[in-house]
């Protein structure tokens, strides 16, 4: 069972070199690991909280999306997104905000900051802040929990939603699971081993410091500006520097094999000049950065492109996401859960059944796969080699009772026929093939 692990990037500012260094190159690491299903998107409706500029949020968006790509993102492989294409995520965010307690909004670090803030300014505890800074934490449960995600990799100002989106998941399988849990609890994830890289003064790499390092805006000769402004001591070319107390050094370090970083350090700390150590970090990170910023700047140029990557990953993430809230509309009672064996005639009449469609794939296998009367797919095969046995493979999961062949393994199904495994699929996807596999056995 693969681990779910997902993130959310507000679409709110120009990724910098710390933003790089700090999160998008972790994240892509991580998505490529065996055994881990990446979800990450783009947060535009936190965006919405902090910034009321619709040009900047429709910039930061396309700008984002194109850096992570650039980076190296594999859309095929990790389910990449924009949050405001998941219908989903504003839905489940009401269903949790009837069941989360004011007092819990009431404590978040956020929130009561701003009120602070207002009291020693002497106004009003709530003034200037609005529903979405305050009720924030319900829609990132919402973000979290709709995927069922098991890790979710965040900075440490973002614990504490952490801890909020596991107390509203308890609150609401306790109150509508039966006994049965709708909702993973997730894990916060704290990057202890990740670079956090100082900015050109010193202090942590922020926008709001001032102090960042740009990473594709501007091109090489940006990159290479912010860097002659890093500040350094006065010691002159020849004088030993301090290399481990030095920021240039950490820059250098979060972009060097540990080897080339010992051999920088050595060279500073015999009296290598403060300029020529800029030199050598701009080559450093121009190598790892201007390929990249080649690929950015063809996408940015193409932002159709971008929306087709982003529109796959929507219908990605709501194949996943739809079964789910099917089930929370019926576990809150707001729809009857379905029925699995109505009229055939009934059924025939309202058009469209579930089906099987077989293919052949581009490796030559033969597949199948099962479609719901909606046309949704609910499970693709294996590959067979030899299409009379994907003929079989149907033909024994229209006949044979199907909870019979299945196997659970908390969040994925997996169907065997005679002992070999046809299919895996997402158990939220359950009740559906059961309903379409009825369905067949009617015709
Ligand atoms: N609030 C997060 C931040 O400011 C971004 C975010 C939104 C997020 N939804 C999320 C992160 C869900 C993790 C999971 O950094």
């Amino acid at each position: 069972m693969n681990t779910r692990v997902l993130t959310g990037i507000t679409t709110s500012g120009t990724p910098h070199l710390g933003n790089y260094a700090g999160a998008i190159r972790p994240s892509i690491q991580a998505s490529m690991l065996p055994g881990v299903d990446a979800f990450y998107f783009m947060a535009d409706y936190h965006a919405l909280i902090k910034c009321d500029d619709p040009q900047r949020i429709a910039r930061s968006r396309l700008e984002i999306a194109a850096t992570w790509i650039a980076a190296g993102l594999d859309p095929e492989k990790v389910t990449f997104y924009r949050q405001s294409d998941i219908p989903e995520i504003p839905e489940l965010c009401w269903m949790l905000t009837c069941v989360t307690a004011k007092g819990l909004m009431n404590r978040a670090h956020a929130y009561k900051a701003a009120v602070d803030q207002n009291v020693a300014r002497q106004q009003e505890p709530d003034d200037g802040i609005t529903m979405g800074l305050f009720s924030y934490p319900v829609l990132m449960a919402a973000d979290i929990l709709l995927f069922n995600a098991n890790k979710v990799p965040v900075g440490r100002d973002q614990i504490q939603h952490l801890e909020m989106a596991r107390d509203i998941a308890q609150r609401f399988n306790h109150l509508y699971g039966q006994g049965k849990d709708l909702f993973v609890l997730p894990e916060v994830q704290i990057a202890e081993d990740v670079a956090t890289l100082p900015g050109l003064d010193g202090r942590k790499m922020s926008k709001s410091y001032d102090n960042t390092i740009p990473l594709f805006e501007g091109g090489a000769k940006a990159l290479r500006a912010a860097v002659m402004r890093i500040v350094t001591d006065s010691r002159q070319p020849g004088e030993p520097k301090d290399a481990e107390g030095s920021h240039l050094y950490a820059l250098y370090r979060a972009f060097a094999a540990p080897q080339a970083a010992a051999q920088f350090r050595k060279q500073l700390e015999e009296g290598m000049g403060w300029g020529e150590a800029k030199d050598q970090l701009c080559i450093l990170i121009e190598d790892e950065l201007s390929p990249m910023r080649e690929r950015y700047v063809q996408l940015m140029a193409s932002p159709d492109r971008i929306e087709d990557i982003l529109q796959a990953g929507a219908v990605k993430a709501r194949r996943l996401a739809q079964p789910l809230m099917e089930r929370l509309r019926v576990a809150v009672g707001l729809r009857a859960a379905p029925v699995p064996s109505q009229a055939p005639a009934a059924r025939k009449s309202a058009g469209k059944r579930a089906r099987f469609v077989s293919f052949r794939d581009q490796d030559g296998q033969f597949r199948f796969r099962l479609l719901a009367a909606d046309g949704q797919e609910l499970l693709l095969s294996e590959g067979f080699a030899d299409p009379k046995a994907a003929g079989v493979a149907m033909g024994k999961l229209k006949d044979e009772p199907i909870a019979s062949l299945l196997t659970r393994d908390d969040q994925v199904a997996s169907l065997h026929l005679d002992g070999a495994l046809v299919c895996r699929f997402d158990a939220a996807l359950l009740p559906r093939v059961h309903e379409a596999v009825a369905e067949l056995n009617q015709e």
